[in-house]
């Protein structure tokens, strides 16, 4: 007898019914009526239905085959009777792999009955074989194959930046110290401080908050560069939108002023989520209709207008709003709950930080579409950016997403060796760690711009789930990092 083909379940159900001897291995997700076995192997977000003829089979063996176990099938591959499905496999062998104890299985997420996200994150070794995180999770990857694809396409290097640093790329303090010293009893130096000189790499290293500094030194050769690598932020913001572990992709340009920037944030944007769009339908529509379900226990003024792939559409096909810092204060400064005094922060002159909530109200509320902000006050900005020529305010830009607030956070930068320089006395960032980025400044500088993405923002939108924490497979946040 001809050997069953070993198969994916993303490929078998769009083959035709033709008979063919097909081996399927997966982990059930359902048994009825000791006869439909609903199998589910990752490769979608689709079960393939397996009809037994229970009299067929020891009795033994279909009691192993129970939610949660990992079997083989053999069968063919025939149209199925049911509704919703081309395919089903009339199965004529089974082999379970791994069995799963029922009475254990019903004390786990992987029990068939709905499970809040909060349960689903503390057994989060068991949460990707749910529908929920198995459609986001493929939609993880195929976004950072879409972020390879954008950049290779248009002419960039994929550059790895170091993820132990000597230095604060943000110069904002909030860094994971990297150390080998003896937390007891650590060497002490003459001053009585602790001697790094006796740590690991001869001084004090941290874990790095962003490639863009290295990112910049290769764009000096190689024209255009982009990372996409962890990120890490000792931040003690335990919001639905922060990590303290985060993927950050960080293009750099040489010769790109802040317009070049902003153009290139938007398209690469509307191209990653096009993607989605075009490579992912099963699984945004399971989450679109997820999000649909949910947003029914919600008021009607609280429910989105637009379905989730209606709003990915909506991002693709239109253009981003852009505005400068000083055109977004005057618009939050006369708004309605900026007067009603609605706002947690209330905006009452030029030169405030925005804070998420007007970050929101702009896009959600005023706008209603993505908008990038420009020339943000100095003050408020990192040492890097370039200042414009009323030594206010910097050639930054940050990118506004609905549901999200700031997803991109850009600049042009100061390529201007002494003005640079002065910037980094005024703001205390230590010239002796960074003389290789003055250097750049030194040695051909030029006019050049970048920006960072925050890659769990951008699967949070496209995705539409609600926290930060669902949309990476292990969350590290304050006070958190299990597994
Ligand atoms: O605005 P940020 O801090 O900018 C930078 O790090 C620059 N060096 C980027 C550059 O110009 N190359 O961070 C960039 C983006 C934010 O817009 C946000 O999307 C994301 O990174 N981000 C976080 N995402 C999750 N958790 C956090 N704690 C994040 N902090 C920033
Ligand atoms: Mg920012």
């Amino acid at each position: 007898m001809k050997r069953a083909q070993q198969k994916e379940i993303i490929e078998l159900i769009q083959s035709e019914p033709t008979g063919a001897s097909v081996s399927i291995s997966g982990w059930v997700k359902a048994f009825r009526s000791n006869r439909f076995i609903a199998l589910n192997d990752g490769s979608t977000i689709k079960n393939i239905q397996c009809v037994v003829d229970f009299e067929n089979f020891e009795e033994e063996l279909l009691r192993k085959v129970s939610v949660g176990a990992a079997i083989q099938v053999e069968g063919s591959l025939v149209e199925s009777q049911g509704q919703g499905q081309n395919v089903e496999i009339q199965v004529s062998k089974i082999e379970v792999l791994g069995e799963a104890n029922p009475e254990e299985i019903k004390l786990t997420i992987l029990s068939p009955k709905r499970h809040t996200l909060e349960k689903l994150r503390e057994e989060a070794h068991l949460r990707v074989r749910t529908n929920t995180f198995g459609a986001v999770m493929r939609l993880r990857s195929k976004l950072a194959f879409a972020v390879h694809e954008y950049f290779q396409k248009n002419g960039f290097y994929y550059m790895h930046a170091p993820l132990i640093t000597g230095s604060d790329a943000e110069g904002a303090g909030e860094m994971f110290r990297v150390t080998t010293l003896d937390a007891k009893n650590p060497p002490l130096n003459e001053e009585g401080d602790v001697d790094f000189q006796q740590d690991f790499f001869g001084k004090e290293t941290n874990l790095t908050v962003s490639g863009q500094l290295e990112a910049e030194t290769y764009a000096m050769g190689l024209g255009k560069v982009y990372t996409f690598g962890p990120t890490f932020r000792a931040e003690n913001s335990n919001t639905s939108r922060h990590l303290a572990e985060f993927w950050m992709i960080e293009p750099e340009m040489a010769f790109y002023d802040l317009d070049d920037n902003m153009d290139l944030a938007e398209d690469f944007i509307k191209y990653v989520i096009r993607f989605a769009l075009d490579h992912c339908q099963d699984d945004l529509e399971f989450l679109e209709g997820r999000l649909i379900q949910e947003e029914k226990g919600k008021p009607q003024a609280e429910r989105s207008e637009m379905t989730l792939r209606e709003k990915l559409h909506f991002v693709a096909d239109n253009e981003f709003k852009r505005i400068s810092y000083t055109e977004a204060i005057d618009i939050l400064r006369n708004s309605k709950p900026n007067k009603k005094k609605k706002f947690k922060f209330p905006i009452d002159q030029w030169g405030a930080d925005l804070q998420s909530e007007h970050e929101r109200f702009l896009v959600e509320k005023h706008f209603k579409c993505p908008v990038i902000l420009f020339d943000y006050p100095a003050e408020i900005k990192s040492f890097y950016m370039r200042l414009n020529d009323d030594e206010k305010t910097v050639r930054a830009m940050d990118v506004l997403f609905p549901g999200i607030g700031e997803i991109v956070g850009g600049s042009q930068r100061e390529e201007r060796y002494d003005v640079l320089k002065q910037k980094m006395k005024t703001m205390d960032i230590p010239e002796e760690e960074l003389y290789w980025y003055l250097d750049l400044r030194k040695y051909g500088t030029c006019v050049h711009s970048g920006f960072g993405l925050g890659f769990e923002r951008l699967v949070l939108f496209v995705t539409g789930m609600g926290n930060i924490r669902d949309v990476i497979p292990y969350p590290r946040t304050p006070g958190n990092a299990e597994f």
